[in-house]
């Protein structure tokens, strides 16, 4: 008898924390997480451009400034403080070898070609992740103090007001087409992609940031991104935040996205199938 209540017990608790999602990421440590990433893009807005430490990476290219590293040195210090069992891998570098249950995965600034030529179109980007799946996206945009997040099964929002994906189609909708620019290799294939869509959609845009890309088709402004090659801080805190508003996120085969390498990323809507048009 008690070994059957002790089962349910078990079951119950399992079910529970299925739905409600994380239990360690409380309400607490989610506002600080916020907190953090908005207090970092302060130091977007306050660069200085006369010095901003431009360096090559590898890639065509493929710049990154002292206020990337600058950014990610805070968020790290800062994220693993508060969460000291998680692991944190970030686009500029000095990343953790130890894997652990709990990894932040950080874009400091996506838009840095934008950023170091005053386009005022970046974000700054952190997905915590469980077991492999993003349970947090944050994505701030400071110069329009623009705040997207999510926790999952929690639902979007957009400065503190619930988003939904749109209900349009192709056929009425605005496509974002990343050229995957780092890498030489895929610029015909992408403009090839491009052409497609552009054929049938309403129009197209194209902002030079991933995340604020994956964002405006989670917050309704756009139907589709495609792009062939982006890393996992282009897209873990942007994927969670377009699913929980309703949205679809897949490979450009129509696999799951994966989190641990490079992919292509197709995110949508999700009000028909986008890939048939390929
Ligand atoms: C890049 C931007 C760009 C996308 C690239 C990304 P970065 O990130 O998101 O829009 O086309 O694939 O790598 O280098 O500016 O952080
Ligand atoms: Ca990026
Ligand atoms: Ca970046």
């Amino acid at each position: 008898m008690i070994l059957i209540k002790k089962k349910k017990f078990i079951f119950l608790f399992f079910l529970l924390y299925n739905i409600i999602g994380d239990i360690m990421i409380n309400d607490e440590i989610y506002e600080k997480i916020k907190k953090i990433v908005i207090n970092v893009g302060d130091i977007m807005l306050k660069a200085n451009y006369d010095e901003l430490g431009i360096n090559q990476k590898e890639g065509n290219n493929n710049i990154v400034t002292k206020y990337d590293v600058m950014i990610q040195k805070k968020l790290k210090k800062e994220l693993l403080n508060l969460v000291p069992n998680a692991c944190f891998i970030g686009e500029e570098g000095d990343n953790d070898d130890l894997e652990k249950e709990y990894k932040f995965i950080v874009d400091p600034i996506d838009g840095t070609m934008n950023f170091s030529r005053k386009m005022n179109l970046s974000a700054v980007s952190v997905a915590l992740l469980k077991d492999e799946e993003p349970i947090v996206g944050i994505c701030y945009l400071p110069y329009n103090k623009e705040l997207y997040e999510a926790r999952k099964n929690y639902g979007a929002f957009l400065n503190g007001k619930k988003i939904h994906v749109s209900q349009k189609k192709l056929k009425e909708g605005i496509v974002f087409c990343g050229s995957s620019p780092y890498y030489d290799d895929l610029r015909n294939k992408s403009l090839e992609i491009l052409n497609k869509y552009s054929k049938v959609a309403s129009d197209y845009r194209r902002f030079g940031s991933a995340v604020i890309e994956i964002c405006s088709v989670a917050s309704g402004k756009a139907e589709l991104y495609v792009e062939l090659r982006v890393m996992p801080w282009d897209h873990a805190a942007a994927s969670l935040i377009l699913q929980e508003a309703g949205g679809v996120i897949t490979t450009i085969e129509g696999n799951k996205i994966k989190y641990d390498a490079p992919t292509s990323v197709v995110a949508s809507n999700g009000t028909e199938d986008y890939l048939k048009y390929l």
